[in-house]
């Protein structure tokens, strides 16, 4: 399988700073060559990071979105990066920075696969907040409701963002690990009837059931390009300390890695972020705790298996 990374150094969706070295620990870790050593027939191309330039004409031209003129221009070009590597059939890992950026991550999936495709939330936080419900104007809070069709009414005009058509449909959604939801992001999930599996429904069913059950609502055909946006605050606290809104009680690294075995084995995985990792949070032992467990993530995405692989090209002993 080939495989692109993108590195999106983006921390103005919300007020801590570090979000923006998440690609630099990832890689500093170790992750592009482990990757690589999954197995013999993985060609993993690395395309370093982004870079933008900001139109400061439109800045507060939004209310309650903070930084709004970076939002606009950093997932212009993440969209377009990500539709790039894509269509030169990779699969892409692009590593956050914030949340924020799905929203040009998700866009240039769909703009690659003509609208072919459906999303699989993976995160603590439902980051559905418009910027008339959001109490933080933090626009990390926000990329699925810039995303959703049935949103896009409940927006005013957002200048410069023309290029993103809010073409993914709530139908095509699922979310996994939710346990920190708004008020008004649980009205939106329960008017739209998204599918929403929180922490409880892990507990009742098991993360295996609950991964086929998203999966089955959300690409019923089994045909559908895969969009895996996996928040590293899915986890818990205790498996990925260094990130900006950690809440406890939620996903074991164990259950993050069956989440993407899961997604593996369908073949359709077509892009995945991995975002929110904050190395300016914790001690060092944090950091390397939450890098490694955003490592064993991302590693079980591309074909990493816990039952170990035979020798490559051997038939017999
Ligand atoms: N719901 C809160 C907000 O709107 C928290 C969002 C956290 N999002 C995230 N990507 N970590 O501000
Ligand atoms: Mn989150
Ligand atoms: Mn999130
Ligand atoms: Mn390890």
């Amino acid at each position: 399988s080939k495989i692109g990374v993108l590195g999106v150094p983006f921390d103005k969706g919300q007020t801590k700073p570090g979000v923006a070295n998440g690609p630099k620990s990832l890689r500093d870790a170790g992750l592009v060559e482990k990757i690589r050593n999954i197995h013999d027939y993985i060609d993993v191309v690395d395309y370093g990071d982004i870079a933008y330039s900001v139109d400061s004409s439109i800045s507060k031209s939004v209310p309650n979105i903070r930084m709004y003129e970076h939002m606009v221009a950093c997932n212009k070009e993440v969209s377009k990066r990500v539709r790039n590597i894509i269509e030169s059939g990779r699969i892409c890992l692009t590593l956050g920075g914030d949340h924020t950026i799905a929203v040009g991550t998700v866009d240039g999936h769909i703009q690659a696969k003509s609208e072919n495709v459906c999303l699989l939330w993976v995160d603590a936080h439902a980051d559905i907040n418009t910027n008339k419900t959001s109490n933080s104007g933090n626009p990390h809070g926000m990329p699925m409701a810039l995303l959703a069709k049935e949103l896009s009414d409940y927006w005013p005009y957002l200048p410069g963002m023309d290029w993103q058509k809010p073409i993914i449909s709530v139908r095509d959604v699922a979310y996994v690990g939710l346990r920190s939801v708004d008020n008004y992001e649980r009205l939106i999930i329960d008017k739209l009837g998204i599918t929403a599996f929180g922490m409880e429904d892990i507990e009742k069913y098991g993360i295996h059931d609950v991964v086929n059950m998203a999966l089955d609502k959300i690409d019923p055909e089994q045909n559908k390009s895969i969009h895996v946006s996996f928040d590293i605050d899915s986890l818990d606290s205790l498996e990925a300390p260094s990130t900006g809104t950690s809440v406890r009680g939620g996903l074991t690294l164990r259950e993050g890695i069956h989440i993407m075995e899961n997604v593996y084995k369908t073949k359709r995985l077509g892009s995945m972020d991995l975002v929110e990792v904050n190395p300016a949070i914790g001690t060092t032992k944090d950091v390397q705790t939450t890098c490694d467990a955003a490592i064993h993530v991302i590693l079980a995405a591309f074909g990493q298996t816990r039952r170990g692989l035979r020798p490559f090209n051997v038939d017999d002993m």
